[in-house]
């Protein structure tokens, strides 16, 4: 039976139960109903460029193997075998025709059915139904703009529709370029002593942090005075963060694309941007160019910045663990010293010894640490942040936005993740989407 979850949080008026973050009973129900039902990231294509090319990663804390196939598509299994239970494939990533476990030496194409059993004759008197044995199929697989998500969830609706208005904010950065992105680099993993929803909120909904938490590390990176009070006291520069759905984003305005940003590489990266400026703006537009792609999260745990250009799952490892599985993404067409300058900016800023990473990181593991406490766990926190100035479809910002200083995404998280951990069905939330929806207030600005 479902541990209740009502009481826990309450999105109506901004309050979180910290035992949320701490039990390990809620996590195991979160593996099954957040982690189980859910769209998650898999891979980006890039990864995969030909057939027989795979990568392992996980769902939830499920491993899985995601395969380029013989005609081209992406497909994932389970990476377990239907013998003992052994890792079918035991490497990271590859390129391979068959997966043979090491165990025993069952063998496995690659959709994962099962096509060689050893000593069938023998052992198994040819009776064995290779057929049934073959590993678990992901069952949904969608692609969008090069990126591959996978749901256990036969019921969880299309991936267009789970994204909604989140759309808008994901092709800030995936329709920005003519010819799309490519991950470069290899997978960035480490582990942080924390609770997965303190990351992935934290990218939906965060940018007030920044100005207290990475400000000395802001004045490390940079010997600049004059830019420091730029950057670290935003509170005159415009912007808005978006939540909806579970996920969130939100920005700061720019004036202009490519301005120099002296925590960002050599500077190759900011000036070849004001020289494509032009392509940005055809495909997603002047205001979302300048507007939109700062802290983004797809609910449940695949996170982004705009810049620096990190992307990454907060895979969950217990109540109080995750391992964070990291990338540098870059624009296909960019020239090779624009790729290497943004590689640059990302390891320095977000990567394990990242300087604002590190700061994230103590966050969230000193939060933890003070959840040890029989008391600290039976407290309860204020997401109150912007609660009841919400507003709908301004700015040209499509779906519910709030000052980029709020946690409308937060709770917006916190509800859909409220909503699954009650084990409603996706049709039992989407009927409660639109009641929220129609009981909301739109008050237009412009
Ligand atoms: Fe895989 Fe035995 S566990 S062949």
């Amino acid at each position: 039976m479902a541990t209740p979850v009502s009481g826990l949080v309450d999105p109506d008026r901004g309050y979180v139960n910290p035992a949320i973050y701490a039990d390990q009973a809620i996590y195991e129900q979160e593996l099954e109903l957040v982690f189980g039902r859910s769209w998650l990231f898999l891979a980006h294509g890039s990864q995969l460029p030909n057939r027989g090319d795979f990568v392992q990663t996980y769902m939830g804390e499920d491993p899985v193997l995601v395969v380029r196939q013989r005609d081209g598509s992406v497909k994932a299994f389970l990476n377990q075998c239907r013998h003992r239970g052994m890792r079918i494939c035991r490497s990271d990533e590859g390129t391979s025709k068959t997966f043979t476990c090491t165990y025993h030496g069952w063998a496995y194409d690659l959709e994962g059915n099962l096509i060689n059993v050893p000593l069938e004759d023998r052992a198994y008197r040819n009776e064995i139904d290779k057929s049934k044995w073959g590993a678990l199929k992901v069952p949904r697989v969608a692609e969008y703009k090069g990126f591959y998500f996978g749901t256990w969830s036969e019921e969880a609706p299309e991936f267009e529709e789970y994204l909604g208005d989140m759309a808008y904010y994901f092709d800030a950065v995936v329709g920005r370029w003519d010819n799309g992105l490519e991950f470069v680099g290899g997978t960035s993993k480490w582990v942080i002593d924390c609770n997965w929803k303190f990351a992935s909120e934290q990218f939906a909904s965060d940018i007030y942090h920044a100005q207290s938490s990475h400000a000395s590390a802001l004045m490390a990176l940079v010997d600049n005075p004059a830019y420091w009070a730029g950057i670290s006291y935003q509170s005159q520069t415009p912007g808005r963060q978006f939540g909806g759905n579970g996920h969130g984003a939100g920005s700061f305005w720019s004036e202009a694309l490519g301005g120099p940003d002296p925590t960002y590489g050599t500077g190759d990266y900011a000036a070849w941007v004001a020289a494509n400026k032009d392509e940005v703006f055809r495909n997603v537009g002047e205001d979302r160019a300048l507007r939109v792609a700062g802290h983004n999260t797809i609910f449940p745990n695949f996170s982004w910045l705009g810049s620096p250009a990190t992307m990454r799952v907060w895979h969950p490892r217990g109540p109080g663990q995750i391992e964070v599985w990291a990338w540098t993404y870059v624009p296909k067409d960019a020239p090779e010293e624009v790729k290497a300058d943004i590689r640059l900016g990302t390891q320095r800023t977000f990567s394990p010894a990242g300087s604002f990473e590190t700061d994230d990181g103590e966050n969230w593991t000193e939060i933890q640490q003070v959840l040890r406490g029989w008391k600290a766990r039976h407290n309860t926190f204020n997401a109150q942040m912007g609660l009841g100035h919400e507003e709908r479809d301004v700015h040209g910002q499509p779906g519910e936005t709030n000052d980029a200083f709020s946690e409308t995404a937060a709770r917006g998280f916190y509800r859909r993740w409220a909503d699954l951990m009650s084990g409603l069905s996706w049709s039992e939330i989407a009927e409660l989407d639109a009641e929220r929806q129609a009981t909301a207030t739109a008050v237009p600005q412009e």
